[in-house]
């Protein structure tokens, strides 16, 4: 059935090489270069991901493909060109943009994710959806991952490419990335099927933190086993890396992780005022709510005691409570 796609495949190949070559040796190139150099990705981390430039102009990647023989008609059904408004003829689709190849499980390159180089917007372009790239299935990285992740059960689960980038960089080599949509069921299927742990390393903006909750239940469903790192001031992890160091990313984040439970409790006391009496009552609602989920005793008690201490309640009073909403769960 794949033949049926075989120009598509050979497009984003010919495409691929084409924006890595603008990048590393035309003068198109130079905006693309020092914006790499800028963010700090080194020419290991540029080779691992095949990262490319998109030069600016319209015609660029169409005028290259035109004379490789492929027809417009397939390469706007790639998603590589597209068709203009008012007039015949096609455009390039990404321009002034840091390349991305977007890889299949095969490693075959299916899409691009391009990162905007200068003022615009958006930030991020992706391609389409085509027969060949499907967002919702597909986890940045894990073509390259996957040894990694294999070998150490687990995976680190980012929530944009650049951060897989920066991670690699420091020497965690076992991450991916959704590509800007929601993480899906088959997201968790995909990664469930290589490691049973998954650590969500997501930005620690409010944003970041609402997606991280959201992913953690998917995962959880799907049957992995879920843990969070977490950064200071709303920093994302190739930000962190920046800042801070490969060497305390590895320590002071992805080996630091917590438990959803406590992740759970970071966040829903997160947009409350503890020192209102009625929002404070809430928030020990909710906690409890969630530990009556929990299935294991010993960790619901760990949670009760450190509940009880925190507001100065009784242990009793908080397990009657809890029995009540476990008990209605049932
Ligand atoms: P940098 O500024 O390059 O570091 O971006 P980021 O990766 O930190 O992006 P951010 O945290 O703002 O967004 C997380 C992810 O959402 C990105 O990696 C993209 O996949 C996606 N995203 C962000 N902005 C856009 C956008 O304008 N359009 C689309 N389609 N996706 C976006
Ligand atoms: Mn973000
Ligand atoms: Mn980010
Ligand atoms: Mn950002
Ligand atoms: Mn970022």
């Amino acid at each position: 059935p794949t033949e049926r796609f075989t120009e598509l495949f050979k497009s984003h190949e010919a495409a691929a090489t084409f924006y890595q070559r603008v990048f590393a040796l035309t003068d198109e190139g130079t905006a693309g270069r020092e914006y790499a150099e800028e963010r700090g990705f080194t020419p290991e981390q540029l080779h691992h991901f095949q990262i490319g430039f998109a030069p600016a102009g319209w015609e660029n990647l169409s005028i290259f493909l035109g004379k490789k023989d492929f027809k417009e008609s397939d390469m706007v059904q790639a998603g590589l060109l597209a068709e203009r408004d008012q007039s015949e003829g096609v455009y390039d689709r990404f321009r002034s943009r840091l390349m991305f190849p977007i890889w299949d499980g095969q490693g075959k390159v299916v899409g691009f994710s391009g990162r905007l180089v200068g003022e615009g917007k958006p930030k991020y372009l992706n391609s389409p959806e085509t027969p060949i790239f499907h967002k919702n299935k597909l986890l940045y990285g894990l073509h390259l991952a996957r040894p990694a992740i294999r070998k150490s059960n687990t995976a680190v689960l980012f929530e944009g490419a650049a951060d897989v980038v920066a991670a690699w960089g420091a020497g965690v080599d076992n991450g991916v990335a959704t590509l800007g949509t929601a993480f899906t069921d088959e997201h968790a299927k995909l990664l469930r099927r290589n490691a049973e742990n998954v650590v969500v390393c997501y930005d620690s903006d409010q944003a970041g933190q609402s997606a991280a909750f959201r992913s953690t239940s998917v995962l959880e469903q799907a049957g992995c086993v879920v843990s969070i790192a977490h950064m200071p001031d709303g920093l994302d992890p190739d930000d962190y890396i920046r800042k801070f160091g490969a060497e305390r990313f590895q320590t002071d984040v992805i080996g630091a992780t917590q438990t959803v439970m406590a992740f759970k409790m970071r966040y829903l006391r997160l947009e409350k005022n503890l020192r209102n009496e009625g929002e404070r009552m809430v928030y020990i609602e909710e906690v409890l709510q969630e530990l009556a989920k929990l299935p294991r005793a010993v960790e619901r008690d760990h949670y009760l005691r450190q509940l009880a201490d925190e507001f100065s309640l009784s242990l009793d009073v908080l397990k009657q409570e809890q029995y009540r909403l476990y008990r209605e769960k049932k």
